[in-house]
């Protein structure tokens, strides 16, 4: 097949992260006979940088009309100034807001050779397979901001269109998998939260079959989602509680550099890492790229409907973190570990091994 490929690297660490995903991509397009035509173009602080807009137009276009979207991480202290008008986010938050990504699927597994890298023991670990969905286009992040030195204020709104298109789509992929849903919400605080688990309940009651829905408070799932993780198998919530419970459900997994997401929705979808720019690490060849690699399985997948090639490069990562080939987040302080690059370059040389018409001949 024929695609276009938009990459988005951005800030901080994402340009070195972003090139191991295509090499990976590249390779993957060698190996089954597709074309893949990569574009690059500025977002966040270095578009800010160059042109004086965290979304340049000639981006959005791009990733408009575009088949798919691979970003790294936007952000970092350079542009952290509190009187700035213009910040990196804005530039992601945007971008999702125009291609109509209302839905960002983020899964957690638990490679078994990772369960002592978490602070959590070890056998509450094994077999954990998390699909944490997180409404993206909505609530606090896109409320009216007011602000001021002596008040400021976010607001959180939610219609419930949005709340069902997005409880539609967890509902359907919770039906392909153990048919559990848990919806997360504050409805024992917030008028949203009500709307959200009323839209919710009346959803999975009167259009489906086949799963079985649970609601929890924000507070409480955020503690069961370390004690017991292994109960729970689609999570869906609204946008700031999944923002912060992803990262928490990171810690599950062994490192947030692990772990990739899709952004789907109206337009072309985007895929990213979960983690953030890393400006400490950045330039110094020690980034994780397994989050951005994974997040071109979830690529392969969504936005192309390549099963075969997704599930190559799944295989891939796995059998590569099983024979320790580890960044250095995941070793400890001393050991020897791999580069950003190196981890990029092994995963290539494995991958025709999981590709079966190569086996095969
Ligand atoms: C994420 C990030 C972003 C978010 C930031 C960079 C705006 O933390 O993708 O999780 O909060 O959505
Ligand atoms: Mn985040």
């Amino acid at each position: 097949m024929k695609a276009k490929i938009v990459l988005l690297p951005g800030d901080g660490i994402g340009p070195e992260v972003v090139a191991q995903g295509e090499k990976v991509l590249s390779a993957v397009a060698r190996l089954w006979g597709h074309q893949f035509d990569f574009e690059s173009h500025a977002i966040g602080g270095c578009a800010l940088d160059e042109l004086g807009e965290p979304l340049p137009v000639e981006t959005l276009e791009a990733c408009q009309k575009a088949d798919a979207v691979l970003l790294g991480a936007v952000g970092g202290p350079k542009w952290d100034n509190p009187q700035a008008k213009k910040r990196p986010e804005q530039g992601l938050l945007g971008l999702r807001k125009a291609l109509g990504l209302y839905a960002n699927l983020r899964p957690v597994t638990v490679h078994p050779a990772l369960v002592n890298h978490a602070p959590i023991k070890a056998d509450r670990l094994f077999g954990v397979d998390l699909l944490l969905i997180r409404e993206l286009t909505g609530g606090i992040y896109f409320g009216e901001k007011t602000e001021g030195t002596e008040h400021a204020a976010d607001v959180c709104a939610y219609s419930r269109k949005e709340v069902e298109r997005v409880v539609r789509l967890a509902a359907d992929l919770a039906r392909k998998r153990k048919g559990k849903l848990t919806s997360v919400d504050k409805a024992n605080v917030l008028a949203t939260s009500r709307l959200w688990r009323k839209t919710t309940s009346e959803y999975i009651e009167t259009q489906t079959v086949g799963v079985e829905l649970e609601h929890q408070l924000v507070d409480a799932f955020a503690m069961h989602l370390i004690q017991t993780p292994k109960r729970f198998d689609v999570v869906v919530t609204e946008n700031m509680f999944g923002d912060i419970l992803t990262d928490e459900a990171s810690v599950l997994a062994g490192s947030i550099g692990l772990l990739p997401s899709a952004s789907i929705g109206d337009g072309t979808a985007l895929f990213e890492p979960i983690h953030g720019s890393a400006p400490d690490l950045a330039g110094r060849n020690i980034a994780n790229p397994y989050g951005t690699i994974l997040s071109c399985a979830l690529l392969l997948r969504h936005a192309l409907k390549l099963e075969e090639e997704a599930k190559a490069v799944e295989d891939t990562v796995w059998r590569a973190i099983n024979e320790k080939v580890w960044s250095k987040d995941l070793v400890a302080e001393g050991e020897s570990y791999f580069g950003t690059e190196e981890i990029g370059e092994q995963v290539v040389k494995w991958l025709p091994q999981f590709c079966p018409h190569l086996i095969e001949a």
